[in-house]
Parts: C-alpha cells; sequence; structure tokens
C-alpha cells in the first residue's frame, strides 16, 4: 500500500517542476473516484479533507475509507486535512494517521500563529506527519475586491514563519481565492518565485479551480508542488448528480446515479492531473 509522505510526494515534484492535484474530496464515492483517477494515470495525489466532511463523516470513518480504499493502490497517495484550525481536531486526525496537516491559524497574530504552528510540526513530526502552513488566509471568490494580492506579509515575515516552524510546505496568498473567479485571477506569480527562493521548499497553490492552463504551468514552474483543487470536484459531483436525474426522470436507481457521478469525479481529477504534468510521474 503506497501510502507514503507528503513531503516524498512534493520533494519530487518541486526538483522536477511538476505539480501534485490535491484533491478535496466529499465522501467514500468521491475519495474513490480521485484515487481510481491518479491508479490509472499512474500520478502520485493527495486527497485533501476538509474540517466540514472530516466532522460530518468522523474521524474514524474516514480514515477507515482512507485505509480500506489504498489497500489495493500502486501509486503515491497521502492524505491530507486542508485548512484547520482546530487544534484537537489536527492532533485527532495525526494520531489516526493523516500524513498531513494545514494549520490554518490565519486569524490569529504572525506570532501567534507561529508559535503553535511549531507545536503542530512538533506533534506531527512524531506521527511521521508533514505540516502546510499559511499566515495570510483566502477569501472566498465572492468576497473578491481585486487588490487581494496587496494584502500580504512581507517576504522577511514568510521566511522568519517557515524558518521557525519548519514547515514543509507554504501557502502564500498571491491573489487567488477558494470558488468559483468570476473572471479568470491576477495572480501575483513573482511572490511565488521570490518565497521559493528565499525558503528552498515548495509552495502549495490555493484556489485552483477556474485558472487557466497558462497560470498553472507558470505556477508550477515557479514551485507551486501541490495544486489544490476543491470546488471542480464539487462541481463535478453535483453536476452529473443533477444531469443523470433530469435525463431519467422517474428513475430511483441509486448505483446508477452513483455510477454517472464516479465517472464524472474521474474526469475532472484526469483532467487536472495531466494538467498539471504529473501523470507518469508515480514512482512506486
Ligand atoms: P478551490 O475550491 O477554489 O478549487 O480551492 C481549493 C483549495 O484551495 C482548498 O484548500
Amino acid at each position: 500500500m503506497p501510502v507514503v509522505t507528503t513531503k516524498s510526494i512534493l520533494q519530487r515534484a518541486f526538483q522536477e517542476r511538476y505539480g501534485v492535484a490535491a484533491i478535496n474530496v466529499v465522501n467514500d464515492l468521491s475519495m474513490e473516484a480521485v484515487l481510481a483517477a491518479a491508479e490509472e494515470l499512474r500520478a502520485p495525489v493527495i486527497v485533501q479533507t476538509s474540517v466540514k466532511h472530516v466532522v460530518m463523516t468522523g474521524v474514524g470513518v474516514m480514515y477507515a475509507m482512507w485505509h480500506e480504499m489504498t489497500e489495493k493502490i500502486t501509486v503515491p497517495v497521502a492524505l491530507h486535512l486542508d485548512h484547520c484550525p482546530d487544534r484537537a481536531l489536527i492532533s485527532e486526525c495525526l494520531a489516526m494517521g493523516w500524513n498531513s496537516v494545514l494549520f490554518d491559524a490565519s486569524k490569529l497574530s504572525v506570532e501567534e500563529n507561529m508559535r503553535q504552528c511549531v507545536e503542530v510540526v512538533d506533534e506531527a513530526r512524531r506521527h511521521g506527519a508533514d505540516v502546510e502552513g499559511e499566515i495570510e488566509g483566502f477569501k472566498r471568490t465572492e468576497e473578491m475586491t481585486g487588490d487581494e494580492a496587496e494584502h500580504v506579509q512581507s517576504l522577511k515575515t514568510v521566511v522568519d514563519f517557515v524558518r521557525v516552524t519548519g514547515v514543509d510546505v507554504f501557502a502564500p496568498a498571491i491573489g487567488n481565492a477558494h470558488g468559483v473567479y468570476a473572471t479568470a485571477p491576477h495572480l501575483d506569480s513573482q511572490r511565488v518565485t521570490d518565497i521559493v527562493e528565499a525558503t528552498g521548499i515548495p509552495v502549495a497553490l490555493h484556489g485552483g479551480t477556474g485558472m487557466t492552463p497558462e497560470q498553472f504551468s507558470d505556477l508550477i514552474g515557479r514551485g507551486c508542488a501541490k495544486v489544490n483543487i476543491s470546488t471542480a470536484l464539487k462541481i463535478a459531483f453535483m453536476k452529473s448528480g443533477y444531469e443523470y436525474m433530469s435525463a431519467h426522470p422517474g428513475v430511483y436507481d441509486p448505483p446508477a446515479l452513483f455510477t454517472a457521478q464516479r465517472a464524472a469525479v474521474m474526469e475532472m481529477a484526469k483532467y487536472h492531473i495531466r494538467l498539471f504534468g504529473s501523470e507518469g510521474k508515480a514512482w512506486a
């Protein structure tokens, strides 16, 4: 079962300058479909779990699904907890076996974020897990005002944060946001280069849904080894369900509906894996 560390997946991608799709799943069906897409394309993949879905499903059930589903997987995969401000939930997931966590203390001062992040990194290391850090937070696309890229911390603050905490991957705000962009976002790609050069660690690109292929390849080339996709999965999952029900009025056959949704989620995952250049990059 090649469940590997998130860091090992990202280090190779970072060195070779391809991107690894880090896809937020919402349930068993979408988790299995993302893993199946990675398997089919011989690609490493990071399966992300949002706090909302972990809490809704239960830490134990979520992990049991992961454990079962990765039993026969032959490509490198890792399980990641996305944006989590809740230290207790981080502890629970790390103890259960998650491979990495994003400690999201972006609402706290940088000093307090840093202080607590040191503790999270220490705890993660005891479990053989890795940590993603952030200090700026991300808006929802519907809250964007166009000047997001200007409200960021200095490069020195980022470098200090990475050095003091020892995080494995850093998630900067570069004008990106979560959700559906009204138009392709204006991104500060130079900031990625500056951070990569100054810290030497891979960058996590948030708000991937809706960025253009050119933006992805530029940012991946600059060191965005982890590329987060969440909304695109939700759209594929919901739309395929809606379309199936619309095309089959009066048919109440859950497995047929699930088959359509699985195919749509797999297609979405394969599209992004290919776009990010990680097809065929499995080494395990
Ligand atoms: P999107 O929902 O915009 O794809 O963003 C995903 C993400 O960054 C998850 O942390």
